[in-house]
């Protein structure tokens, strides 16, 4: 099987893969994981070994669906807008969010129920609604794709859900960035995929993803 083929395979086994969007962008890997498939022990497995931001990644349509604004147009503050990131047009991020059944929001069990929560209510969006099971703000990121996902924006917001439409899994992916403990930089490339052969988990290119699903 390509490398594709495995990533979706571990995908649809509730497995998470590694994805490292492109040298030319941001340089950076996430831990990837199907939004239905997080445990507990999914959330502290990104907060210890990925590092990073815990964001779920949601759909165009199912975003439109509940509603949900990109953060800088969700915001009147003059700090909102005008942002110049070195790596691509915009941002992804919209609102933030836990699950209205949460206490605190940041616990493993928290934001384990906020995600899966979301996962749920993403394969039935018209059944659900969004304000009367979530509550902004929280401590669980959401993340709004390009409607034509890689054909509009290669982030890992696309590069997720890509993998999510090709492996037939609901259009909710959480992403985590790899950092590294010993310089607080990005995990490179190669010790990302050392991490992966030391997990048996599959490392996959932005280019591997996009070439491929288009
Ligand atoms: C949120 C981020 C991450 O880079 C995440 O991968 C989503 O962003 P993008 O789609 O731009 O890669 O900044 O923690
Ligand atoms: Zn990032
Ligand atoms: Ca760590
Ligand atoms: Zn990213």
């Amino acid at each position: 099987a390509t490398t594709l083929e495995d990533a979706l395979e571990a995908l649809q086994a509730g497995e998470p893969v590694l994805v490292h969007d492109a040298a030319d962008r941001e340089g950076e890997t996430d831990l990837i994981y199907p939004a239905g498939a997080v445990t507990p022990d999914a959330v502290a497995r990104m907060r210890n070994d990925a590092g990073g931001l815990v964001c779920v990644a949601l759909s165009d349509e199912v975003a439109s669906a509940f509603d949900l604004p990109f953060y800088e147009e969700a915001v009147d503050h003059p700090a909102a807008g005008g942002h110049e990131l070195g790596y691509d047009d915009r941002a992804s991020f919209s609102l933030t969010v836990n699950h209205r059944d949460t206490y605190t929001g940041i616990t493993d069990a928290d934001r384990s129920l906020t995600i899966t929560a979301l996962a749920e209510a993403a394969t039935a969006p018209e059944e659900t609604d969004f304000a009367d099971e979530f509550r902004v703000p929280g401590h669980v990121h959401l993340l709004r794709a390009a409607p034509d996902l890689l054909a509009q924006r290669e982030g890992h917001t696309e590069l997720g859900l890509a993998l999510a439409a090709a492996a037939d899994l609901p259009p909710a992916v959480v992403v985590c960035e790899m950092l590294d403990d010993e310089t607080g930089g990005e995990l490179t490339p190669a010790d990302a995929r050392a991490y992966a052969d030391r997990h048996d988990l599959v490392y996959l290119e932005g280019s591997e993803i996009g070439g491929r699903l288009d």
